[in-house]
């Protein structure tokens, strides 16, 4: 045996060397945790996801963009002691370089907004659906890898920019299916947490680190939070008025509890009363609770989630006019959201609005004889020279096959390619819905 095989590896003779039998370590076939596959039928509904997140973009005028997934470390470290800090998956390359696979994509969109500089006339309106990673713990509609719909607007200082974002969400809402009585938006202005600090003489540069503290109001014990609070040096007293006014709902009692309109109120009787110009004010509810856990945010803010109280937050964004600047780039208004592809198919599923999504061809081809899969090939070639979509047997099957195959793959018509029909230019077609059948040639195939 050994004679057989040559120096250069080539074989000769008959005498064939036996395989090299290795240890085989078997794989764990699932993948890792907390990440997904897209076998067909979930790859089929996630398409129909984004294609509803594109459409929607598209029809209020944004351009698509995208970023790489993988950024250098550097553009996600933020001081605040934001959650998503802890959850990077961050790694040295093979160059000594920090890198990170994104945790979202905003940070993505200043870098570009900074290179692009003057060479963009303002204002962008761009929107882009990316994979996101980050290092959670699992709950439902919680994974460590998802996808995220992201509309932005850079360069609009005035709130129509938020309302104009917010009517887009409830357009994809109302696509798929969901109404008012199923979500709504909770819709703050950190400007109301930035008027109070002043007042209680809390360091500008510790805004964003007490906004994270909120943020955590509803997931840690209240002491908990009152002594983090406690740390950044806001009295006892401070405190107690700062979580009051959080709780409040209403933007009257808002106006009561700081004691007149600021800024923050005028910016939100704003965005209420263009709600109602866009058409949908019953989505959406002032609640000084919500803050969001990113560090950048500097005005409004908002959240969608759902009215059973099942669910985390199933979109959430707001104004960060100030994100450029930490970046060394100049400050743009800016403000914009992210919406997961995770708790919305949750939500779809608990109101049975998931669609349902078979695949789809328009023909199936097979030829009747092993020597007619040429013919068949160019029967199918020129059905797809029209657009038709085929699915064409390649093996050699019996009928009982052909047809079993052509229910699952849901298709219109068997197109089937017999010697004689072809002798004379022709095809046999069976319209799998009426059962109706003829004969056609090739080229008037429609
Ligand atoms: P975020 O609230 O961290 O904001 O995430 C936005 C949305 O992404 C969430 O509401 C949720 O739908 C989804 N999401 C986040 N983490 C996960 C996860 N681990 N598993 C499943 N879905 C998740 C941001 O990321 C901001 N950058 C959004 C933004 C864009 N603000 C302005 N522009």
């Amino acid at each position: 045996i050994s004679a057989a095989a040559k120096a250069d590896g080539s074989r000769s003779g008959s005498i064939v060397a036996p395989p090299v039998i290795k240890d085989v370590e078997k794989i764990d076939v699932n993948p890792p945790k907390g990440t997904r596959d897209f076998p067909p039928d979930d790859m089929r509904l996630r398409n129909w996801l984004f294609n509803h997140f594109k459409e929607v973009s598209r029809l209020f005028g944004y351009e698509e963009i995208d970023f790489p997934v993988l950024e250098t470390e550097a553009l996600f470290i933020r001081k605040a002691g934001e959650e998503i800090r802890d959850q990077l998956y961050c790694f040295e390359d093979r160059g000594n370089r920090r890198v990170a696979l994104r945790p979202e994509l905003t940070p993505s969109l200043a870098r570009l907004v900074i290179q692009k500089g003057k060479s963009v006339s303002l204002p962008l309106k761009w929107f882009a659906v990316g994979q996101c990673w980050r290092y959670e713990r699992m709950t439902r509609g919680r994974r460590r890898e998802h996808y995220q719909w992201n509309m932005d607007i850079i360069g609009v200082p005035e709130v129509t920019a938020e309302a104009e974002l917010i009517s887009s969400i409830v357009t994809f809402f109302k696509r798929v299916g969901i109404t008012a009585s199923d979500v709504g938006f909770k819709v703050s202005s950190r400007k109301v947490l930035q008027e109070l600090l002043i007042k209680y003489g809390v360091p500008e540069d510790l805004f964003g680190r007490v906004c994270i503290i909120i943020d955590k109001i509803e997931k840690i014990p209240i002491d908990e939070i009152k002594k983090e609070l406690g740390f950044t040096g806001i009295s006892e007293d401070d405190i107690e008025q700062l979580l009051k006014v959080l709780s409040v709902k209403s933007l009257d009692d808002l106006e009561d509890t700081l004691g007149g309109a600021g800024e923050a109120i005028a910016d939100l009787r704003n965005l209420f009363s263009l709600a109602e110009k866009f058409g949908y004010s019953e989505w959406i509810q002032f609640d000084a609770s919500v803050v969001r856990g990113l560090a950048y945010y500097t005005g409004i803010v908002f959240e969608g989630f759902d009215r059973k109280g099942k669910l985390r937050a199933i979109c959430g964004g707001g104004r960060y006019d100030r994100l450029l600047s930490t970046y060394g780039g100049d400050d743009i208004p800016a403000c914009g959201f992210g919406f997961g592809d995770a708790v919305i198919v949750e939500l779809l599923k608990e109101n049975g609005l998931l669609p349902e999504l078979r695949q789809e061809v328009e023909n199936i081809v097979c030829a009747l004889d092993k020597d007619l899969q040429g013919a068949a090939a160019t029967v199918a070639t020129a059905l797809r020279d029209k657009g038709q979509t085929v699915d064409l047997v390649l093996e050699s099957k019996p009928l009982k096959w052909v047809f079993k195959r052509a229910s699952r793959v849901n298709a219109r018509r068997l197109v089937l390619v017999g010697k004689t029909e072809w002798e004379d230019g022709l095809v046999s077609v069976k319209v799998l819905s009426s059962g109706e059948q003829f004969q056609v040639k090739v080229n008037e195939l429609e």
